[in-house]
């Protein structure tokens, strides 16, 4: 572990309180590891702000496999990209929806390419990008 620097920290009485009801709701047992969480995903936020950053980033779909064509074209968009791609899990949720998983690493713009490529494709019903990081970084 790193070396640790303890700083002080001015604040307004109400914003506070609002801040210890809310990581206290999350189930945070100290304001310090609440903190460093918020600045870690600020990080984060940044990291996705460059192009050619290096991340990591989970791509989640549910589509309803019998619309024509669409599970081959989500398999023909995931070919493209085999070097970013680098895991997929597929689940038959009911008679007519799937979920897929798709777990994707390379630069930012790679991943957010992808991203939009299988979210707009018709018959898919919801998809979310979840911009994570490699860790390196935080
Ligand atoms: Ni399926």
């Amino acid at each position: 572990m790193s070396e640790i620097t303890r700083f002080g920290v001015s604040i307004e009485n109400k914003l506070l309180e609002k801040f210890d009801h809310l990581i206290s709701a999350r189930g945070y047992h100290n304001r310090s590891e609440a903190i460093r969480d918020l600045i870690r995903n600020e990080l984060v936020n940044q990291q996705w702000v460059d192009n050619e950053a290096e991340s990591v980033g989970t791509i989640t779909i549910i589509f309803d496999h019998h619309v024509r064509e669409l599970t081959e074209m989500l398999t023909n968009v995931q070919h493209q990209f085999t070097h970013q791609i680098i895991a997929a899990t597929h689940v038959h949720l009911d008679h007519d929806n799937c979920l897929e998983v798709i777990v994707v690493k390379g630069k930012t713009a790679n991943i957010r390419k992808i991203a939009d490529k299988l979210i707009s494709l018709r018959g898919v019903k919801h998809g979310k990008l979840v911009m994570t990081t490699t860790g390196k970084n935080v």
